[in-house]
């Protein structure tokens, strides 16, 4: 079910309460999205443990069935198993691929279907995907021959893609977004010719590591791993791949704990690949009380628990354009973390923030205030005063499952309490956030 075909349901948010336990969050949303389909497109079995059953996978792994590949059920705590179709393999869909919410989906597929000859496909989403930029994919495809048209000369879906023989090329992306350099990357896998990316950060890596381990050849160097090259034609074979827990599910945990009086949760089996682990240094700034321990290294991903109390007296810190690829995802509950910090917190160089799920700049500034707190919107970032009591109000998600987590968390630090609109967006990358929220409360 698409996050558009859900019904809309708010939410009464009682504040108060500590927050106490361990919880085990669910998969990580971006290695979910690697592990369907680069099964899809190696030869024989692969099987995945872990892989989150969200909304967003799900997007993925039925655009792939209506491609032909045999995906099992994706359940809660059931193995998932993919049946691959090798690199030529997925056929001509005869249906318009739905990637409902998930931008990951539609951007990494634009990547993986550019270069299948003589077919074509036309890719759709929900309201808020449909109107975020697919250029920035497009762009850099079209540099290898890729045939792809949409509203918007091409930006906005729907989109329609003629698959093309390509070429490899050499392309620097413009932003630091994993998405744009996977989609190049699945490109690359079938061109003509070696294909490198350089980006102008490092932006997290999962799809380097899966491919490496599914047989691709790729090649890694330039400083930090920025210069990535795919030698093509390298056949990818199943794997058995383990999910860790997606940090910036965790994300909400590790903060709800620090701000709220009398609260320790332990969070067991994170990822901690350090292009994600932008959150742990922020709350190092914050002078936040966590430990990570039982570090591990697993299926080619660090994974580890985080055990985090609650601290009194918060400091306030900045986020500039150097760490927001490691914490992109995070900016929003890291924003509620400041209200709660004592003096100003500022974050800049987040302008991506405004082509997420929602413009999570405005949303957040928006949703806040009507809390009582002091978030000033800026162009590229937030300036969050700190140190205002918020209350109890009728907040909304506006649909993001992001924000969604994040106003529940400020909610519970409120006077008095808050009904939540759209509360069932969280259902896009957490479908027990809810439930693990009762359960930790006391
Ligand atoms: C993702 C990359 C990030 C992130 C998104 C998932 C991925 O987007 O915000 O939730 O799985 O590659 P960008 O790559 O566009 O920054």
């Amino acid at each position: 079910m698409s996050a558009s075909n859900i019904v809309k349901t708010s939410r009464v948010l009682p504040a108060g309460g500590g927050l106490n336990g361990n919880v085990c969050v669910p998969g990580d949303k971006s290695i979910s999205h690697r592990a369907l389909l680069f099964g899809a497109i190696s030869e024989g079995l692969t099987t995945v443990e872990g892989l989150l059953p969200a909304e967003d996978p799900l997007s993925t792994a039925s655009c792939l069935r209506l491609m032909g590949v045999k995906i099992s059920p994706i359940i809660n705590n059931q193995v998932v198993q993919i049946e691959g179709v090798g690199l030529d393999g997925l056929q001509e869909p005869k249906e318009i691929l739905n990637c409902g919410n998930s931008g990951t989906t539609m951007r990494l597929m634009l990547g993986l279907l550019v270069g299948k000859k003589d077919r074509h496909f036309v890719l759709t989403g929900d309201e808020s995907l449909s109107n975020r930029p697919m250029k920035r994919v497009g762009q850099p495809l079209k540099l290898m021959g890729a045939q792809i048209w949409g509203r918007s000369k091409g930006d906005l879906a729907p989109l329609s893609v003629c698959g093309q023989t390509l070429h490899g090329a050499v392309i620097g992306t413009p932003v630091a977004s994993a998405q744009v350099k996977s989609a190049i990357l699945l490109a690359a896998l079938t061109a003509e010719g070696s294909t490198t990316v350089i980006e102008p950060a490092h932006s997290r890596d999962h799809s380097e590591r899966m491919l490496k381990a599914f047989g691709a050849n790729l090649q890694i160097g330039g400083e930090m791993g920025r210069h990535i090259s795919v030698i093509p034609n390298a056949k990818l074979k199943g794997q058995t791949v383990v999910v860790p827990g997606d940090i910036s599910s965790a994300a909400f945990w590790l903060i709800a704990a620090t701000i709220i009086p009398n609260s320790q949760i332990t969070i067991e089996n994170v990822g901690l690949n350090p292009t994600r682990t932008g959150i742990l240094e922020i709350m190092k700034e914050m002078g936040a009380n966590y430990e990570v321990f039982n570090k591990r290294n697993i299926a080619g991903e660090p994974v580890g628990d985080i055990k985090v109390s609650h601290v009194d007296k918060l400091k306030p810190f900045q986020i500039s354009s150097e760490i927001i690829p490691r914490l992109v995802d995070e900016v929003p509950i890291l924003s509620v973390a400041a209200c709660f910090c004592e003096g100003d917190s500022h974050i800049t160089g987040a302008s991506e923030l405004r082509v997420k799920e929602t413009d999570r700049l405005k949303v957040m500034a928006r949703q806040l205030n009507a809390m009582g707190a002091k978030v000033e919107e800026q162009e590229d970032g937030l300036i969050i005063h700190g140190g205002h009591q918020l209350h109890g109000s009728n907040i909304d998600s506006e649909s993001d499952h992001r924000v969604a987590m994040s106003l529940a968390i400020a909610s519970l630090m409120a006077k008095g309490d808050s009904n939540l609109a759209q509360s069932e967006a969280a259902a896009v990358s957490y479908p027990d956030f809810w439930d693990h929220l009762e359960k930790l409360r006391y």
